[in-house]
């Protein structure tokens, strides 16, 4: 079973900026609620007790976020506004999920998951990136139903513009199983169109077996500097081992990007 999850939160958010200049961009509301709690609703949703959340010293507003009873106490006991109430309740209960580990040095993702090394207790985990917000349909819950199907490790995919692959890892299929699953034969942090192997770009979601430690601990730095989890899956690829590219069913939000993040009110507002 696959119980607990990781979302690293250490990222310097440059691609928002002026808006992440002072505030952490997972707190930034998306349609009146911070984007970060869509992910944490995702989980709880899809059965996932634990949550790691890697931060750093300069975001540990976020921690603050989920800590902050005096305030809470003091107007519930002066307003007794029940909304208010509920909200407080709302974010006891996540914190009794979450769990915070540091990652000071904004040194990529890869480098995040190795700081929960020693907290990963289950073969498989999970890690959602609070860039993607996927919503109509929970994604996560779906990679579950695959990996306990096909026993693998799996990411979420979809078809993106080939002009575009760039933003993305990109992966190539070595067979497909049906319509929405693929077994992947290699994949690339954010190649060039000309160099890209496909149109298959991966989305912040994976399902990822504990040996990614290993390849994590001795993988070096790959585009822009960074040590990216898509090289340290690559390299488990290399050692035959079963990657699935899972093309999800709901939509897909880019909350990493100015466009992105300002569509993203809008679509949650229609549903
Ligand atoms: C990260 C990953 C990339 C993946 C993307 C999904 O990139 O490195 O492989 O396709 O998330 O959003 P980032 O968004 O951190 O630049």
């Amino acid at each position: 079973m696959i119980k607990q999850a990781i979302i690293p939160l250490a990222g310097l958010g440059t691609r928002l900026l002026p808006l992440t200049s002072v505030f952490p961009k997972e707190l930034l509301p998306i349609n009146g609620k911070p984007g970060i709690e869509y992910i944490i609703d995702e989980c709880i949703d899809a059965g996932i007790k634990e949550i790691i959340f890697i931060i750093s010293k300069k975001k540990s507003v976020i921690k603050n976020y989920f800590y902050n009873d005096k305030l809470f106490k003091k107007i519930i006991k002066k307003k007794k506004d029940k909304r208010i109430l509920k909200e407080y309740k709302k974010i006891l209960k996540y914190r009794k999920m979450i769990k915070f580990v540091y990652q000071n040095k904004p040194r990529g993702t890869g480098d995040a998951v190795l700081k929960t090394r020693k907290f990963i207790k289950e073969k498989y985990f999970l890690i959602l990136l609070p860039d993607d917000l996927i919503i109509k349909k929970n994604c996560t819950k779906s990679m579950i139903s695959v990996h306990k199907k096909y026993k693998s490790s799996v990411m979420a995919s979809m078809n993106v513009n080939s002009k575009n692959v760039s933003r993305w890892g990109i992966y190539n299929v070595k067979k497909k199983i049906n319509k929405q699953n693929f077994i992947i034969q290699d994949v690339v942090e954010k190649p060039s169109p000309i160099n890209a192997p496909s149109n298959k770009a991966v989305i912040g979601r994976y399902i990822l077996p504990k040996t990614i430690f290993n390849s994590l601990s001795k993988q070096k730095s790959g585009k822009g500097g960074e040590i990216h989890i898509t090289d340290a899956i690559q390299s488990l690829i290399k050692n035959n081992q079963m990657f699935i590219g899972h093309n999800f069913s709901g939509k897909y939000l880019d909350c990493g990007t100015m466009k992105g993040y300002i569509n993203s009110s809008l679509e949650i507002s229609k549903i």
